[in-house]
């Protein structure tokens, strides 16, 4: 097969919705669709929810929550689908929208009875903001939910895109019976069987079909009546602007009955963008650009606590990345080989000698890489558009055992580098503090301090509105902030100036008084803004 087929035929994603939506469940049925597991029934189904590859951690086990982002590569009928999954808790959405970098489409998980919640909102601020494209799976239909119309008015309303229903629901909750596919005028009937993949089709001579009336007799009014209503509301589906991240195709189903989900799969792989081009410092890098690059996007500690090593999660932009070839790591200026490349198959990992764009391979690593670090065949080019927040919550560290000083602090780097939280050290000082973005980060780097490296730690409170990234090009530009808010100013591990403002008044003042110093609240992953001599 050659290069360009090899590119054409990938299809990377994530899945994304508001925990409980049914994200989990979907990507259980969308491997059971394609083949790549085979579940015999739903008990099974739920026992390999819970031993899912998104379970690497041992605290996910004890909480439940799904901590970690993994990959799932399948092949569907002559696609390769690399599918990424993401932790559904906020706290750690920025886990999330870092994956979200490193895919070319999602699927967005609406559950009907709740429709557009608050971290689908957030989510999908997110794929706006780099015009990913989405398909829309409004799920649980086999409950009383809100009314499709007005959940499509909601969809439009709340997430800024317009949507285009392509498959329509005739009742809904214990009055279910199917949904019609309003291009190819089939009928899907619903049956309440969480173990069949087959669905029960009918085709009709479009709507005005009398077959119609003897199926699904008064009904018949309804379906044909929603049908033609859509039509008139909605412009015609175009591919083009669903493409460019403006126009959402909606389908409406049951993931956990296996219903509408083959709709579903056959749409996303007929429409859904092969591998995209990503930014970079030198410009474009397209997907058929002949020589190997691509960007870590995620840093995950091995399965096994005993061993330290991590995976950095690579995507791949453009060329063809061969096991045991050197590459080089623009950051450290260095060449490296991988001996052990892996691809993801649920828990399973395998060695893979070759891999090509819109490829996920896991590479072990030892402490050399970090979120944002790019690997080329020897261009010198760091890719662009991976995002680092400035935390809204911070803790001061408080080392419990003076004997693991050098643990704790390895930990720390180790944990920073993954991307669990940030570190700030006190300008001149030896104050430590830990931002994170959600709460629950706190717990889990105090779990995983003292199991993989035997460090006891406390977070003490510290009271502070957000921290923002000083960037001047002469140090006279900041003579203010440092002569009144000296014992505010940090460094990160980049040795970027931070100031962590107390609050809203704090950093007002602070752009007012230092006018010609920018003070950020997002910088690129890796980014070196100017650092105070
Ligand atoms: P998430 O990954 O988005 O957080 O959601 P997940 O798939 O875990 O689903 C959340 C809950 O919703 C699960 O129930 C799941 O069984 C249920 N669910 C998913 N799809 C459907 C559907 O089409 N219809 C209905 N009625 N329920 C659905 P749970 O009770 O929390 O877990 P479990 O005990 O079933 O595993």
């Amino acid at each position: 097969m050659n290069y360009e087929s090899e590119i054409t035929k990938r299809k990377t994603f994530a899945i994304i919705s508001h925990p409980d939506a049914g994200k989990t469940t979907l990507t259980e049925k969308l491997l059971l669709y394609s083949g790549a597991i085979n579940i015999a029934g739903a008990v099974k189904s739920n026992k390999i929810k819970k031993t899912a590859a998104s379970d690497f951690l041992e605290i996910e086990k004890q909480r439940g929550i799904s901590v970690a982002t993994s990959v799932l590569s399948f092949d569907y009928k002559e696609h390769k689908i690399n599918l990424l999954d993401t932790p559904g808790h906020k706290d750690f959405a920025e886990d999330t929208y870092r994956t979200l970098t490193a895919v070319d489409s999602v699927i967005l998980v609406i559950d009907c009875v709740k429709g557009v919640e608050e971290q689908t909102e957030k989510l999908m601020g997110v794929c706006r903001m780099r015009n990913t494209p989405v398909i829309i799976f409004i799920n649980k239909l086999d409950r009383e939910g809100r009314e499709p119309i007005e959940l499509l008015d909601e969809l439009e309303s709340k997430l800024s895109i317009r949507v285009r229903p392509l498959t329509w629901p005739l009742g809904m909750g214990y009055k279910f019976r199917g949904v019609y596919n309003i291009h190819k005028s089939t009928f899907a009937f619903y049956q309440t069987n969480k173990t069949k993949i087959e669905e029960d089709v009918q085709l009709f001579n479009g709507l005005e079909d009398p077959a119609l009336d003897d199926v699904f007799r008064d009904e018949a009014k309804v379906l044909r009546h929603d049908v033609e209503l859509i039509d008139a509301i909605y412009d015609d589906f175009d591919k083009k602007a669903y493409l460019e991240g403006k126009l959402a195709p909606v389908f409406f189903g049951s993931a956990l009955n296996n219903f509408g989900i083959n709709e579903l799969l056959e749409t996303f792989v007929e429409i859904a963008p092969a591998p995209s081009k990503r930014e970079s410092t030198t410009g474009i890098i397209q997907p058929d650009h002949s020589e190997f690059s691509g960007f870590v996007f995620k840093i995950h500690a091995n399965l096994d606590p005993r061993h330290r090593d991590r995976i950095a999660f690579l995507r791949i932009v453009s060329g063809k990345f061969e096991r045991n070839k050197f590459y080089h790591h623009v950051r450290l200026n260095r060449d490296l080989k991988f001996s052990n490349p892996a691809t993801f198959m649920a828990a399973n990992k395998t060695v893979v000698e070759d891999a090509f764009p819109g490829d996920v391979i896991g590479l072990y690593d030892s402490g050399t890489f970090m979120i944002g670090d790019t690997l080329t065949e020897g261009e010198n080019f760091i890719f662009k558009g991976i995002p680092r927040f400035a935390p809204e919550i911070f803790r001061v560290v408080r080392n419990q055992d003076p004997f693991k000083t050098k643990q704790l602090e390895k930990g720390i780097q180790y944990l920073t580098d993954e991307g669990l939280a940030q570190l700030f050290t006190q300008d001149g000082g030896n104050k430590k503090v830990i931002g994170v973005v959600g709460e629950l980060q706190f717990d889990v780097l105090k779990y995983r301090l003292l199991h993989e490296y035997g460090a006891s730690v406390e977070f003490a409170g510290m009271s502070a509105y957000k921290a923002f990234w000083v960037k001047f090009s002469d140090e006279s530009e900041i003579d203010e902030l440092k002569r009144i808010r000296n014992n505010y100013l940090y460094f990160d591990k980049n040795e970027n100036l931070v100031f962590i403002a107390e609050s809203e008044y704090s950093i007002t003042m602070a752009r007012q008084k230092n006018p010609k110093a920018e003070f950020l609240s997002a910088i690129e992953q890796n980014e070196r803004v100017l650092k105070l001599q």
